[in-house]
């Protein structure tokens, strides 16, 4: 889509469509263990506050009529993800673990398997002796199936975004992805679901983007990615 082709009315209507979508994101974001929280500590919310638009801001109600959303004009890419979640941030004062996790920047490796190579404890394995060149093999390429999720995570081009929107923009390093945690139940998606079915739920709403094939390289590949930073990281099914 070439947005600066796009002019006045129908601009404005393509920005609220996306903005509504929005507001029903945000009113599915909440974990349902917080949600009694944030409300109460929340006494700043903009429910019900008038903000007038600027020539420069495009000016929209949500759904229920009580929220307003401002935003520049014409965003796209970065600037839209940081106005979208700069205002989920204002209904979730508590959660900054965007700002926490940009300070991580770390590509996790695999893991160690040199163990293998000493004594006898590759020798008695099903798959036989294992050399360092085996080891180097394995490395690499679980490497590079990372890299590739990675890749893709951080290009809206890759994803099919309609509004230049990438998940590392709101997940910096696959932040609070938390693929440890499935399968789960997903309030947004009121059923239990796979880590894949919540990586295509943000796909089709924060992404703008056609939901990916569950079982294509694509979705590997982002699969590979978010469990390969979680590395470490205990599994709890279910978690919330
Ligand atoms: C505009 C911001 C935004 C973008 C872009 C975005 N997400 Fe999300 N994502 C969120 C928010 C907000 C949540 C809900 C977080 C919460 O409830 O704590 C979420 C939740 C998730 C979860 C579930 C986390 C959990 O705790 O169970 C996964 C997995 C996820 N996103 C993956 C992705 C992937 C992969 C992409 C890119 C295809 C992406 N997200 C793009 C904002 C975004």
């Amino acid at each position: 889509m070439n947005w600066t082709l796009i002019r006045g009315s129908a601009r404005r209507a393509i920005v609220c469509a996306m903005l509504l979508f929005w507001a029903a994101f945000l009113a599915g974001c909440k974990h349902p263990s917080e949600t009694a929280e944030l409300d109460a500590a929340d006494p700043q919310s903009d429910a019900g506050k008038e903000t007038v638009a600027t020539a420069d801001t495009v000016d929209v109600k949500s759904c229920d009529g009580e929220n307003t959303v401002q935003v520049a004009k014409g965003l796209t890419g970065q600037a839209m993800a940081d106005a979208l979640m700069d205002q989920w941030q204002r209904n979730h004062p508590e959660a900054n673990w965007v700002t926490e996790e940009k300070e991580k920047h770390v590509f996790l490796p695999p893991a160690d398997n040199s163990a293998l190579l000493q004594g006898d404890q590759g020798k008695g394995h099903v798959y036989g002796n294992f050399t360092e060149r085996d080891l180097i093999t394995w490395a690499r390429e679980a490497e590079k199936f990372v890299a590739e999720g990675s890749r893709i995570f951080h290009s809206g081009d890759e994803l099919g975004s309609q509004i230049a929107v990438s998940c590392d923009m709101c997940h910096p390093h696959a932040a609070n992805t938390h693929p440890e945690t499935y399968p789960k139940y997903q309030v947004q998606l009121g059923r239990v679901v796979l880590l894949r079915d919540m990586i295509n739920w943000c796909v089709e709403n924060p992404v703008r983007a056609e939901p990916l094939d569950p079982n294509g390289p694509k979705m590997r590949a982002l699969e590979a990615y978010i469990m390969a930073q979680r590395k470490g990281t205990v599994m709890e099914y279910g978690k919330h």
